[in-house]
């Protein structure tokens, strides 16, 4: 199995815990995106499906694959979102946001029963912050400091571009990429110092957010649970 392979085997894998009737959160990303394309194939099936989409790029994506998306605040609350992560570290704790959808991810898994993450076993780690950067969303005004209060815990804050401009995300604001050359010790802690910061809007780190994982191995699916 190529990477492709992998990642639309675990997104299928999560897939399979959908039910008729529910209400579903759709991630955003590469893995993420098999999963919004066999949502769609359900709901072609028959399925009564309804969707929330955790950034515009799913939204869109969505759209091209038959599926209408809900306003998040016209629901109470959904059954099963599926989404991607960047790093899986212990007890289920991840980071994401390198598809810059940290946000919104995090404002449907707050609102979500059962979180289910997908991604190939690359993503797994022993401390968070070893292989990727933290995204950090701040907002412009005011961001050189808030990059500076960000140094001044311990990492190493890189202005995000797409082109050779800032990137700016779904909700009109920037990101740092942290990077942290020990990774993260004390991710609580950690995420408690950053949302401290005045200009900080959201960090990528999911505490305590997820129920499942489904890892996709070149020889195997396995799925991880807290
Ligand atoms: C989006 O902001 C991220 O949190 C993604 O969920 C994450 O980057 C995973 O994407 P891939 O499945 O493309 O690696």
């Amino acid at each position: 199995m190529n990477a492709e392979d992998l990642k639309r085997a675990a997104a299928e894998k999560a897939v399979e815990l959908i039910e008729d009737g529910m209400t579903v959160g759709l991630g955003t990303g590469s893995t993420a995106y098999y999963a919004i394309k066999a949502v769609g194939r359900l709901i072609k099936d028959g399925f009564d499906l309804r969707c929330v989409a955790t950034s515009l790029q799913t939204e869109r994506i969505a759209k091209e694959n038959g599926i209408e998306i809900v306003d998040i605040d016209d629901i109470d609350s959904i059954d099963l979102t599926i989404d991607g992560a960047d790093e899986v570290g212990p007890y289920l704790h991840l980071i994401k946001g390198l598809g810059g959808a940290l946000l919104r991810e995090k404002i449907v898994a707050a609102a979500t029963k059962t979180e289910v993450i997908v991604v190939d076993s690359s993503k797994l780690v022993d401390r968070l912050g070893t292989k990727s950067p933290l995204p950090v969303e701040v907002l412009n005004f005011g961001h050189t400091h808030t990059a500076k209060a960000l140094a001044d815990i311990g990492c190493n804050p890189v202005l995000r571009t797409m082109n050779g401009d800032a990137f700016i995300t779904d909700g009109g604001n920037l990101i740092f990429d942290c990077g942290f050359s020990q990774g993260i010790n004390h991710p609580y802690h950690l995420e408690s110092k950053i949302d401290s910061i005045p200009g900080v809007i959201e960090n990528g780190l999911f505490l305590d957010l997820t129920k499942k994982v489904i890892v996709a191995y070149r020889d195997r699916i396995e799925v991880l649970e807290k």
